[in-house]
C-alpha cells in the first residue's frame, strides 16, 4: 500500500486552505477553502495568464480606479471558488484599518459584488486587519451575516478581542512573528520547539477552546513545513503552493499537536477586555506592535501598486 503523504494526513485533523491568490494552483490544490490578501492579488494581475481577469475588472467598473479595485477582488475570489467547495477571503483596503465605519462600508460593497456575480456571502470571509477598529467592523458585520477572518493578528490582546466580538475566524500569522525573532536575535533559524510563532497559535487554541469560543483558528504565514506540521488539529492552516507542494512529496501520519479536550484541561484565566486593555496589552508586545504597523504598511503599499497598473492598463480597456 502506498505510505500516506503529510499533505493527506495533516487534513485528517485541520481544515487545509490554499493561501494564494493564483487560480490555477488552487485548481491543483482543490483545498477546501482559499486566502487571498492584495500582495497575493497583486502578484495574480501582475501575472500574464490573469489579465483578462483584471481587464474585465477595469471594464465593468467604467475606468473607476477605486472601483476597478473592488471589481478585481471579486473576480479573482469568484474564480478561485469555482475550484473549492468552501469559502474564499478577500481584503479590505488597508488604508480603512483605522475605520470602523468606512470598513463596513467597504465590506458590504464587496459582498454586494459578489452577490451581484452569484456568489452567497456565505461562501466570502471578508478579511480585516485586527485593529481594534478592524475588530469592531467585525462585530457588526458578523451581526448581518457578514463572515469575518480577522487577519494580521501577532498579539493574545488581539486573539482575546475577536472571539469576544464573535469573529468567524482569525489568522495569526507565524511566519512573520518568526521573521520578528530571528531578526531580533539576530539568528538564521529558531527551532519549532522554540518558535514563538507556533507557540503564540497553541496558547491561542487552547485559550478559545478551555473559554468554549465559537471562533475558528486559521495558523498563516508559514515559513517551514515543522511550523505546520507543529500545528496539527489547529482548526485551519493557510498554506502556500510551495509548502503544499513539499508536504504532498512527504510521507508518513503526522500526530495531531493541538485538540479541543487538552486544552479543556489547562488552566488559561480569562481575560476581561476593553478598548483600553487591549491597546494596553498590544502595545506592550514590542513584535506584534511592529508587525502589525508593517503589515498595514506592506499591504497598502501593494494596494497602491495594483491600483497603478489598473490604471496604466485602464486607457487600453474600453468601458462596459
Ligand atoms: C494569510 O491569510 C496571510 O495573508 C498570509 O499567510 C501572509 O503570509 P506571509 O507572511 O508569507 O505574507
Amino acid at each position: 500500500m502506498k505510505p500516506i503523504s503529510q499533505l493527506d494526513s495533516l487534513k485528517k485533523h485541520s481544515l487545509v486552505v490554499a493561501d494564494t491568490g493564483d487560480i490555477d494552483a488552487v485548481a491543483l490544490w482543490k483545498p477546501q477553502d482559499a486566502t487571498t490578501n492584495p500582495s497575493l492579488l497583486l502578484a495574480s494581475a501582475e501575472d500574464p495568464r490573469y489579465r483578462p481577469i483584471v481587464e474585465q475588472a477595469i471594464a465593468n467598473a467604467g475606468g473607476e480606479a477605486a472601483a476597478a479595485m473592488d471589481q478585481l477582488f471579486v473576480r479573482f475570489g469568484g474564480e478561485i471558488l469555482k475550484h473549492v467547495a468552501g469559502r474564499v477571503s478577500t481584503e479590505v483596503d488597508a488604508r480603512l484599518s483605522f475605520d470602523e465605519n468606512q470598513s463596513v462600508e467597504k465590506a458590504k460593497k464587496l459582498i454586494s459584488l459578489y452577490e451581484k456575480n452569484g456568489v452567497s456571502r456565505e461562501r466570502v470571509l471578508i478579511k480585516l486587519a485586527s485593529t481594534w477598529e478592524g475588530i469592531e467592523a467585525a462585530r457588526r458585520l458578523e451581526r448581518e451575516g457578514i463572515h469575518c477572518n480577522l487577519t494580521l493578528l501577532f498579539s493574545f490582546a488581539q486573539a482575546v478581542a475577536c472571539a469576544d466580538a464573535g469573529v468567524t475566524l482569525i489568522s495569526p500569522f507565524v511566519g512573520r512573528i518568526y521573521d520578528w525573532h530571528k531578526q531580533a536575535r539576530k539568528v538564521e533559524d529558531i527551532p519549532i520547539g522554540e518558535d514563538p510563532g507556533v507557540a503564540s497559535v497553541v496558547r491561542i487554541y487552547n485559550y478559545y477552546k478551555k473559554h468554549g469560543y465559537k471562533t475558528q483558528v486559521m495558523g498563516a504565514s508559514f515559513r517551514k513545513v515543522g511550523q505546520i506540521t507543529a500545528l496539527a488539529g489547529c482548526d485551519l492552516l493557510t498554506i502556500a503552493p510551495d509548502l503544499l507542494d513539499k508536504l504532498s512529496k512527504s510521507e508518513g501520519e503526522l500526530p495531531r499537536k493541538l485538540s479541543a479536550e487538552d486544552a479543556k484541561k489547562q488552566s488559561l484565566a480569562k481575560i476581561a477586555m476593553d478598548e483600553k486593555t487591549f491597546r494596553w496589552m498590544h502595545n506592550e508586545d514590542a513584535m506584534a506592535t511592529d508587525k502589525l504597523a508593517e503589515g498595514i504598511r506592506r499591504f497598502d503599499a501593494d494596494a497602491r501598486k495594483l491600483e497603478k497598473l489598473i490604471t496604466s492598463l485602464s486607457a487600453a480597456v474600453p468601458a462596459k
